[in-house]
């Protein structure tokens, strides 16, 4: 085939693809029109799944009549002049394109007022070609975009869109996304003549979290709020107890612009390092502020993606913020009143009820606050640390039993261990203070060559935790001294614990080296599954974890304890409402 110049309605479709691959990214880039142009209120409505229609009203700035044809040209934008201005781009849309590729690819009708005109005026564009006259109409000020007919003339578009549940779906996380950026601004959703979400533009984040997540889940998520230089965080992430099995409840706005972005994601994710069981991911909804300058927005075609100037402080101060907001609270997990048989309402006694009631009677539970040198069970400790336990016994050599303030708690004994462990060694070395005992008699061991060279790499990170290893010999070593805190632990289950298959969550969570060999060599020596435990020894074990930063979890991520609570209880023993 000869080479030709394309039509410009080929060019424009093509040109269009980038930027409107579905009737959600029509309602983007007429979202964020609206938001540049100041609007404090937006209405949104969509037929046929947005096919047949999508209806975009604000109040914001509006178009003077004059350039209604030049606002949906193709390179025509009012927020961008120079090519220095791009890189520092403080309004959503820069490329002057939107509009254009959206009238390329369907009937587009726009009407707009400005304040100083007593008229608005409108212009229809039919797959890229100017229909009529500009039309005087009486209107309040802002803009009102239509778009009908989304892919009329590219029919092979229409088959590429999912099933119409999905398509409105998409726009309904979009929108409720975008309200919870901009909870300042009035939004309000219309799915086919029903409304699904409307907001109050008061400002309250928590309000809007329920559309999003479910009431449930809203209640659940942690606010995260931090500031550091010119960096500003803001927004929710879920304990590490909501959890998803997929990463698409993760959302990032950028200076108010929703982007995704792996390098962002996997710092995230890192923040929840040890707290997650493998394959589950946080529900994460941020707002990130930071210098225009510090940011290039000008690197995907649908504004999807940007590129940071400082990824790794930017990555870091996401993560503190996050992780802060993560041990200042973290549930135990908690049966499920579901799995159980009986079904009911909620308990007239409410476990704080109760725990009050135990406290206000001479009982052996009382007793446990006054022991000395333990801390207040005061209720205004506002960490949701897990309470002061009492013991009670151990089940089946593998889990303690303890009882709470509202109710009981059971403990794997292992993982338990593996996590207190874990933090001492952590804590020592990280104030270079590892405390280290030598071994009466050195263990020498011998390993197979494929494993020496695979443990070769670990061994710096080995010693530096307080292990003092050396090479004796081809794929032989001496363990001279190791921690004081495995004491008595056989000192060839060191190297066998580095030879254990890698931990799956190891790989993503990538925290660093020492802290991974600390934790493989913690489940290895930790207190095994059917190991009878002295009463002491129990007792020890609970303060120990007790004193955890976090408790509920071992190094790996899976739960340490699982809780049952008072109300779980009553009714299960068909208690409830009794009284
Ligand atoms: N709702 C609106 N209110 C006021 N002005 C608008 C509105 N929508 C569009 N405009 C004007 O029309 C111009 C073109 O809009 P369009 O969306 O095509 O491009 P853009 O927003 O400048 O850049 P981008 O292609 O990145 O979105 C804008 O620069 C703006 O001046
Ligand atoms: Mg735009």
């Amino acid at each position: 085939m000869p080479i030709r110049i394309l039509s410009p309605e080929v060019a424009s479709q093509i040109a269009a693809g980038e930027v409107v691959e579905r009737p959600a990214s029509v309602v983007k880039e007429l979202v964020e029109n609206a938001l540049d142009a100041g609007a404090q209120s937006i209405a949104v409505a969509i037929y046929g799944a947005g096919k047949k229609k999508i209806h975009v009203v604000d109040d914001g700035c509006g178009i003077p009549a004059q350039e209604l044809t030049l606002a949906v040209s193709r390179h025509a934008t009012s927020k961008l002049s120079a090519a220095e201005d791009l890189f520092h781009i403080a309004t959503l849309g820069f490329r002057g394109e939107a509009l254009a590729s959206i009238a390329s690819v369907a009937r587009l009708t726009i009407t707009s007022r400005v304040v100083e005109e007593p008229m608005g005026a409108r212009l229809r564009v039919e797959g890229g070609v100017i229909q009529e006259k500009l039309e005087r109409v009486g209107m309040p000020v802002g803009t009102v975009v239509e778009v009908a007919d989304l892919f009329y003339n590219v029919p092979a578009r229409l088959k590429f869109l999912k099933q119409d549940v999905t398509e409105r779906r998409a726009i309904d996380a979009l929108l409720t996304r975008y309200a919870l950026a901009y909870p300042q601004v009035r939004f309000r959703l219309e799915i086919e003549g029903e409304i699904s979400l409307q907001t109050t533009g008061d400002g309250d984040r928590r309000a809007i979290l329920a559309a999003l997540y479910g009431v449930d889940a809203a209640e659940q998520m942690l606010e995260v709020t931090a500031e550091e230089d010119n960096l500003r965080l803001e927004g929710f992430v879920s304990p590490p107890s909501l959890t998803r099995s997929n990463r698409r409840e993760i959302t990032f706005f950028v200076n108010g612009r929703w982007v995704q972005d792996v390098p962002l994601t996997t710092a995230l994710l890192r923040a929840y390092h040890t707290l997650l069981m493998v394959g589950r991911y946080p529900l994460i909804i941020l707002f990130l502020s930071l210098p225009p300058e510090a940011v290039d927005v000008n690197v995907h075609p649908a504004k999807a993606e940007v590129r940071f100037r400082e990824p790794e402080r930017l990555f870091s101060f996401v993560q503190r913020a996050t992780r802060r907001a993560l041990l200042a609270s973290s549930p135990v997990p908690s049966l499920p009143a579901q799995t159980l048989w009986h079904d009911g309402t909620r308990s007239s006694a409410t476990p704080d009820e109760a725990w009050q009631l135990a406290h206000s009677l001479p009982s052996s539970l009382a007793t446990l606050t006054q022991e000395p040198g333990q801390k207040s069970l005061a209720r205004e400790d506002t960490l949701d640390r897990p309470p002061l336990l009492r013991l009670v016994g151990q089940v089946s050599a593998t889990y303690l039993v303890a009882e709470g303030p509202d109710g009981l708690y059971l403990i794997d004994q292992h993982a338990a261990h593996e996590r207190i462990l874990f933090e001492k060694l952590m804590k020592q070395y990280r104030n270079k203070s590892v405390a280290v005992q030598a071994l009466l008699q050195p263990a020498i061991v011998h390993l197979p060559p494929a494993d020496a060279r695979m443990i070769e790499s670990l061994l710096d990170a080995v010693r530096v935790l307080g292990f003092e290893i050396e090479s004796f010999g081809p794929a032989t070593y001496r363990i001279q001294a190791m921690p004081a805190l495995f004491a008595g632990s056989d000192p060839r289950a060191i190297l066998q614990a580095l030879l254990e298959d890698v931990d799956e969550d190891e790989t993503f969570l990538q925290q660093d080296l020492e802290a991974r060999v600390a934790a493989r060599v913690c489940k290895r020596l930790a207190v095994r599954a059917g190991q009878v435990l002295s009463p002491e020894e129990q007792r020890a074990l609970l303060a120990d974890l007790e004193a955890c930063e976090s408790p509920r979890t071992c190094p790996h991520g899976r739960p340490t304890m699982i809780h049952l609570s008072v109300e779980l209880l009553e009714r299960q023993f068909g208690r409830r409402g009794a009284r």
